[in-house]
């Protein structure tokens, strides 16, 4: 069976290589002919773990790359798995899907195809594309992609469910060869869930903007527990052991970042405004994540201060999560660009060097000149902190290194903003550190 992939993105490419250790033979299509050129010569174009070594194994064996579209003649299955960001209104901008669809067209000969939707798009998209591509032997299907970056790999081999939506789930061509492609997956018990295409699109989303809930759930009582004194790591623990409740994305911190959920979360409110439906959960969980770095620094870091120009603060983590290099909507980003407006000096690290190397490109390619002089961008953590007036925790890493102590000789001041609450606050103390947390001090 030939696939073609659409899109080598985070999980475009991730699609490709998957695919083609599971055995098949597989082609990844881009417009950035650039992405491509590297792709071929066996380096990965982000990083994930793992994921060089994997692309090394099946780069010109039963994986290749390519700018043309010319090989979706010859493909089984293909999946679209283009961005789909946000536009200015909130709303899933899907200009490259259609382009990409209409990309496609060109080469549908005779020979049935089936068109997968991997990309994250509002109800209706499906149905949308299927009328586009209406004269031609194509079925388009629906199959949401719930990879985590950082361990997209694991991710892929061992996903919790697989979905599947077809405009007629019980008689449709398509299922058999999807269930071929996902084979591995099926013996290996993985649950299948087959559906329509709306309610396919819609548990992608439901998904994301409920894990987006609990985030903003638990900052919202993070600032009551901070009010009253209590300790919003303890409360989470002991709310996570209720099995209904269930302890993950309950960590209050300065919120949650990434290419997905802040974009998900509104084109989903948008979906709602589009059919006259009030959305009060979604637009809430919206505005508490907005609003919760600014007060982390309000509340926590300027408050410390009285003033932060002048100061310089070591800012220890800058993608949106570890292990990743993606700075979507970073929330470290965010605290990085509040300090450095309020005239402080920044010294950002990230264990990931393409996070770092990332981080660097968006501020000389955003040419502040100001910026420029007052954000360093170091390759050890133990430079970033060096002479700094405070530490910023930003991105989820076990920082609970045990050379804290050293840390300690290395800074102006030992004073330690916690925001994503990952460290133990009663050792730092223990070792004469001040330390802040969110919703705990
Ligand atoms: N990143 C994640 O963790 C994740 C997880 C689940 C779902 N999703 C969804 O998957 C989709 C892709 O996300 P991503 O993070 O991989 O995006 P991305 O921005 O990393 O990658 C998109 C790729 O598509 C390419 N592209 C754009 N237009 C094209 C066209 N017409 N033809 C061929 N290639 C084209 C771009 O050059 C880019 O390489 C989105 O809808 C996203 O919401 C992402």
């Amino acid at each position: 069976m030939k696939i073609s992939v659409i899109g080598t993105g985070y999980v475009g490419l991730i699609q490709s290589v998957g695919l083609s250790k599971l055995g098949f033979e597989v082609t990844g299509i881009d417009i950035d002919e650039r992405k491509v050129k590297k792709l071929n010569s066996g380096i990965s174009t982000l990083y994930e773990d793992n994921l060089e070594e994997e692309l090394k194994k099946f780069i010109n064996e039963n994986l290749k790359f390519t700018s043309s579209y010319e090989p979706i003649s010859n493909s089984d299955v293909i999946f679209l798995c283009v961005g789909t960001p946000q536009d200015d209104f909130g709303n899933a901008d899907l200009k490259f899907l259609y382009s990409a669809v209409e990309s496609i067209k060109k080469y549908i000969d005779n020979k049935p195809k089936t068109v997968v939707i991997k990309s994250t798009v509002p109800v209706g998209t499906c149905r949308k594309i299927q009328e586009i591509l209406k004269d031609y032997p194509v079925e388009v299907v629906s199959n949401p992609e719930f990879l985590r970056e950082g361990i997209a790999f694991k991710d892929f081999f061992e996903p919790e469910r697989i979905v599947l939506g077809f405009e007629n789930p019980e008689n449709n061509r398509s299922i058999n060869l999807l269930k071929k492609v996902y084979g591995h997956f099926e013996k290996n018990n993985v649950p299948f869930v087959i559906s329509s295409w709306e309610t396919s699109e819609l548990i992608k989303y439901a998904s994301n903007a409920f894990l987006a809930a609990k985030i903003s759930f638990i900052n919202e009582i993070s600032k009551l527990s901070d009010k009253v004194g209590a300790d919003i790591k303890t409360i989470s623990e002991a709310m996570g052991m209720d099995e209904r409740i269930g302890a993950k994305f309950l960590n209050a911190g300065i919120g949650y970042g990434g290419s997905c959920f802040p974009k998900d979360v509104k084109a989903l409110a948008k979906q709602f405004e589009s059919f006259e439906i009030e959305s009060k959960i979604i637009t809430s969980t919206e505005n508490v994540n907005q609003a919760q770095t600014t007060w982390f620094f309000e509340n926590k870091i300027k408050k410390y201060y009285g003033n932060v120009s002048g100061k310089t603060f070591a800012v220890l983590g800058l993608a949106f999560k570890p292990n990743t290099d993606d700075l979507r909507e970073s929330k470290a980003i965010e605290l990085i660009n509040i300090l450095l407006k309020n005239g402080a000096i920044v010294k950002g690290f990230d264990y990931i060097e393409k996070a770092r190397e990332n981080t660097l490109n968006k501020y000389i390619l955003s040419d502040s000149k100001s910026i420029g002089y007052s954000l360093h961008i170091l390759d050890h953590l133990e430079d970033a902190v060096f002479e700094t007036d405070g530490i910023v925790i930003a991105t989820e890493y076990d920082f609970n290194i045990e050379n804290w102590m050293k840390i300690k000789e290395l800074v102006k001041e030992p004073v330690i903003f916690d925001g994503k609450n990952v460290l133990d606050s009663k050792k730092l103390k223990s070792l004469g550190y001040t330390y802040f947390g969110v919703g705990r001090n």
